[in-house]
């Protein structure tokens, strides 16, 4: 009898920890999928309006604007990383394609090659951290 009690404790207990642990393990990836999710959504929606005709500064401001604001979000979400000043190194070579595509985009053809530069550095950090 007591083998049986303690065998349904050692289940309840493995199973308690089972849903804490994939619980925690679910917590400490949102955030950096969920950055990354909308950095990509974001690049989407510039990307249709590029072959929308829509490059105003005022058709961009609104997803450049979250794209600039995801970037300060690349080191509190990923960090720590295997080399945590080449992670910022290149979140900083991000920070700077965008800041470099914000209103300095006249027509669609600029923005084309902004958004080549912005992508490219999305794939230089995936290329180092992605795995
Ligand atoms: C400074 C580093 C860094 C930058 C900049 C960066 N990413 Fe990422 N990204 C990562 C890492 C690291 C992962 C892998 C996350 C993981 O495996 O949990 C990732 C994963 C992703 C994923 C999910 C990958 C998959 O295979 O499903 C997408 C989508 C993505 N990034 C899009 C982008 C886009 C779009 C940009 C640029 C606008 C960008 N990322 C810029 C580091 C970065």
């Amino acid at each position: 009898m007591r083998s049986v009690v303690a065998l349904a404790v050692g289940l309840a207990m493995g199973g308690l920890l089972t849903v804490i642990g994939m619980n925690s393990l679910r917590k400490g990836t949102a955030y950096p999928n969920g950055v990354m999710a909308v950095m990509a959504a974001q690049m989407g929606h510039l990307e249709a309006q590029r072959k929308a005709g829509a490059c105003s500064a005022e058709d961009l401001a609104a997803p450049l604007g979250t794209l600039a604001a995801l970037g300060n979000d690349l080191e509190p979400a990923f960090l720590p990383t295997a080399d945590n000043a080449a992670f910022s190194a290149l979140s900083g070579d991000y920070r700077a394609a965008v800041d470099a595509a914000t209103g300095a985009v006249l027509d669609c053809k600029q923005l084309e090659v902004k958004l080549d530069a912005i992508s490219a550095s999305c794939k230089a950090c995936h290329q180092q951290f992605k795995g």
